[in-house]
């Protein structure tokens, strides 16, 4: 398995190219499962996670094909036609690989009356049931059946009516397969406390595209009045905010001063005021996000929320980054309960954290110091790099394939703004 090494201690500089958003990606390409025409996403990552959707929507009949994927370009155009679906079953052998699978439940079930879907199952970070995502489909008219591990929708009369559902807590994921399923569906559908992140946002604007048609983008009241059928469409999947934030950690623990290219400040404004709380400069500036960091750091207090407060995909880097600060932050973490496995390894690196529950206390220290050390999923390996960044003398990330799924090219990414990092094969 690849680990990377970073030898810590140089001050991140120069302009970065930020990616096409993976929350977003994995939720619009399903959305090629909605009509028999060609579906075009351009800016899409390069990602594990990407590669496994591709693969799961090949399972299904879906044609795809991929081009502007010259060496060196970070992005790609992916062409996505449901011509004919072979197949509604989505397998556990893919599924269990990647949990984004559930998202075609919604839009497989639109397009063909039925689907099939094996269980995810637990997560790294936290039980992550479906059952909201369950609920909702059966809101709007849905059938659920769950045998042998797998969960079976039907649509009775051949498609969903559509229906209200009022969401008894925020849930991006089955806000998102509603929203897939409603698009098509005979009447009209309302979600109440739907989720209102920009990949949302983004996923209302590429099924508007397609013809669908939804009132209250943006807000947590969605109305989507069902039409018979949607059409093709090319989209660009939009910057991915989180990565954005991560690279501005980076730049921010070694006092750095990057611009990231493509970031949208208005989609990312609790992190940004995040930044600025532990003394960080960001502004935005043509075409991207500016940030500097020249002075010492703050200590901050804050919990996730749903956007848009401060997202529990950043906790772990701001944790990383707030290990340097002057004082004592508190970050409680309200959406996982179990989102806190970067603390030992920080805390291997010379961090002083501690956690009680959902809550964890950061005492900034002087210096953070290099080691060897691994995470269990994506944004906790993130965090440890950002460590490491900063940290006297060498550390080593292992387990790279988390960052891999979320990443675009890491290390690439980090040498572009004069980090030394090196990506090793594992002997
Ligand atoms: C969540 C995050 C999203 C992040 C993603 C990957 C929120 C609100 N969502 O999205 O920002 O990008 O993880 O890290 O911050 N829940 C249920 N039943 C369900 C679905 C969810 O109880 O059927 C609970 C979850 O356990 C969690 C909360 O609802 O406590 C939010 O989960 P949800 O937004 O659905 O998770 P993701 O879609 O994975």
């Amino acid at each position: 398995m690849d680990k990377i090494i970073i030898r810590g201690g140089k001050r991140l500089k120069g302009a970065l190219p930020v990616s096409g958003a993976k929350n977003a990606a994995l939720t619009l390409l399903p959305c090629a499962l909605l009509t028999d025409e060609p579906l075009t996403l351009r800016n899409l990552p390069r990602l594990a996670d990407i590669d496994a959707f591709q693969h799961l929507m090949n399972q299904f009949g879906v044609s795809t094909t991929i081009a502007g994927s010259r060496p060196g370009d970070f992005g790609r155009v992916m062409t996505l036609e449901a011509t004919r679906i072979t197949s509604p079953v989505a397998p556990y052998e893919l599924v269990r690989k990647m949990r984004a699978s559930i998202l075609v439940l919604g839009p497989m079930l639109a397009r063909m009356g039925e689907a099939t879907v094996s269980l995810p199952g637990g997560c790294a970070i936290g039980n992550r049931p479906i059952d909201l995502h369950l609920k909702a489909l059966e809101a709007l008219g849905a059938v659920i059946e769950l045998t042998a591990g797998y969960v079976r929708a039907i649509a009775p009369d051949g498609g969903l009516p559509g229906g209200r559902y009022s969401f008894p807590v925020v849930s991006v994921g089955a806000t998102e397969n509603a929203l897939m399923a409603a698009a098509t569906a005979r009447g009209r559908t309302t979600l109440h406390n739907a989720a209102r992140e920009p990949e949302i946002v983004d996923l209302c604007n590429l099924l508007a595209a397609m013809g669908a048609v939804i009132e209250g983008i943006g807000t947590s009241d969605l109305t989507i009045h069902g039409v018979p059928r949607l059409h093709g469409a090319t989209y660009r999947v939009m910057s991915d905010r989180i990565e954005a934030g991560s690279y501005a950690c980076a730049a921010a623990i070694t006092g750095g001063e990057v611009l990231l290219k493509n970031a949208v400040i208005e989609e990312m404004e609790a992190t940004v005021q995040a930044l600025r709380d532990a003394g960080v400069h960001v502004e935005p500036q043509a075409g991207g996000i500016h940030v500097a960091a020249d002075g010492p750091l703050r200590a901050v207090t804050l919990a996730t929320a749903p956007y848009p407060g401060f997202p529990t995909d950043m906790q772990a880097q701001l944790m990383a980054l707030l290990c340097r600060a002057e004082g004592a932050s508190v970050l409680t973490e309200t959406i996982f309960e179990n989102r806190y496995m970067h603390v030992p390894e920080l805390n291997r690196m010379g961090a002083h954290i501690e956690t009680r529950g959902r809550t964890a206390v950061v005492h900034g220290v002087p210096q953070l110091t290099g080691a060897e050390v691994m995470a269990t999923d994506l944004r906790a390996s993130m965090s440890l790099v950002i460590a490491g960044l900063a940290a006297e003398g060498e550390s080593q990330v292992h387990r790279l394939y988390h960052l891999d799924r979320g990443y675009e090219r890491l290390e690439e990414k980090l040498a572009l703004l004069g980090a030394d990092v090196e990506r090793v094969g594992a002997d």
